[in-house]
């Protein structure tokens, strides 16, 4: 084929008898595809300077919230930041990141990535379905062949931070990105306070081990909720919680007052990093507005920028930078 990046007949050879067949000529480009690729993946290491994955042990725990969080709250520090949504189960980044319906924008074989909100990079399977309805089953090999795809030929320029966005538990998806691109700073493992949702983020613990990933803390979610409420000034208000838990609060010189109440347990996030010797990140409000924002597209980050959620990312940011310091970038190299 004429201008093809490959060819295994040189002048020298004299005239080859019938050239390469069409399959050979197939496997010259699926082999030049996949050099480019693992190049392209190389430079991701350099060109991208921390990569974070973010997992649960169990599904709608809010780890796409999350990871759109901490995405949103990192581009409101002022850093150029990307998010790679691998779930192909239930892709909901670009919902929440405001590009739904969104398709992937292919130039010279380079896919470019979509500008969410603050201008945040957003790459996600729900780009290459049709619609949000049909249930998606790809067989493991195109999975993880389109997982590498998205890492190596996406065209993400200099970033600071790419977040990775995974379904939930123990799935073949984070092995391939961890063998795929270089230099990951960590993983954080986002958990609710429920015993169920703790147990499985311990099997997430014990599965970044075995990535030889590093682990840089657990984020608790839904972690209280906060009620506000107005009563005359000094007055002592009692607020039955749930679990039978009676909440006192003194409502203020202006009249107000506010109890945090726990929709689960308490502490089970600090409980779980502290019994695991890793670090907890923080607690992370439990808040309707994500669920709204959610729905109509507009994360609680960018509709309330110094609301308690955004001061609560914040936090949770500084602590990942915190580890990211301290890890200095021990991730696995391409060999
Ligand atoms: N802190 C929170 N407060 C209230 N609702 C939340 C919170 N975090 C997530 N949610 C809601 O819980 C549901 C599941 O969240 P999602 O981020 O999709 O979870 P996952 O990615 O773990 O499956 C969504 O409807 C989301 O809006
Ligand atoms: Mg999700």
């Amino acid at each position: 084929m004429a201008g093809s990046p490959v060819s295994t007949h040189t002048p020298s050879d004299g005239p080859a008898p019938d050239g390469p067949s069409a399959q050979e000529q197939r496997q010259m480009e699926q082999a030049y595809a996949q050099m480019k690729r693992k190049m392209a993946m190389q430079s991701l290491g350099k060109r991208i300077k921390h990569k974070i994955m973010v997992l649960s042990g169990k599904g709608g725990v809010g780890k796409s919230t999350v990871s759109t969080g901490l995405a949103l709250s990192l581009a409101q520090q002022g850093h150029k930041v990307g998010i790679l949504d691998i779930d192909i189960t239930g892709p909901n980044v670009p919902k929440m990141m405001g590009l739904d319906g969104r398709r992937l924008h292919v130039e010279e074989g380079r896919i470019h990535p979509a500008q969410g909100h603050l201008g945040v990079k957003v790459i996600s399977m729900a780009f290459l379905l049709d619609d949000d309805d049909t249930p998606v089953v790809w067989r493991g090999p195109i999975k993880l062949g389109a997982i590498q795809q998205f890492i190596g030929d996406v065209e993400w320029g200099d970033l600071d931070y790419l977040v990775i966005d995974f379904p939930p538990g123990t799935s073949d998806e984070p092995l391939t990105v961890a063998q795929s691109l270089p230099d990951i700073d960590g993983m954080v493992i986002v958990t609710t306070p429920q015993d169920v949702a703790l147990l499985d983020s311990r099997k997430s613990i014990g599965f970044a081990e075995s990535l030889k990933v590093p682990v840089l803390g657990v984020v608790e979610n839904m972690s209280g909720y906060t009620l506000h409420g107005r009563a005359p000034a000094g007055t002592e208000v009692q607020i039955a919680g749930p679990g039978g838990r009676t909440h006192s609060a003194t409502a203020d010189g202006d009249g107000a007052f506010q109890v945090t109440l726990d929709l689960f347990k308490q502490g089970g996030g600090a409980a779980t990093a502290e019994e695991f010797g890793i670090p907890f990140l923080g607690a992370l409000p439990f808040d309707p507005g994500f669920v709204r924002g959610g729905d109509d597209g507009v994360h609680r980050i960018v509709s309330d920028p110094e609301g308690a959620a955004s001061v609560a990312f914040a936090d949770v940011v500084a602590a990942i930078q915190a580890q990211i310091g301290q890890s200095g970038g021990t991730g696995l190299e391409i060999v």
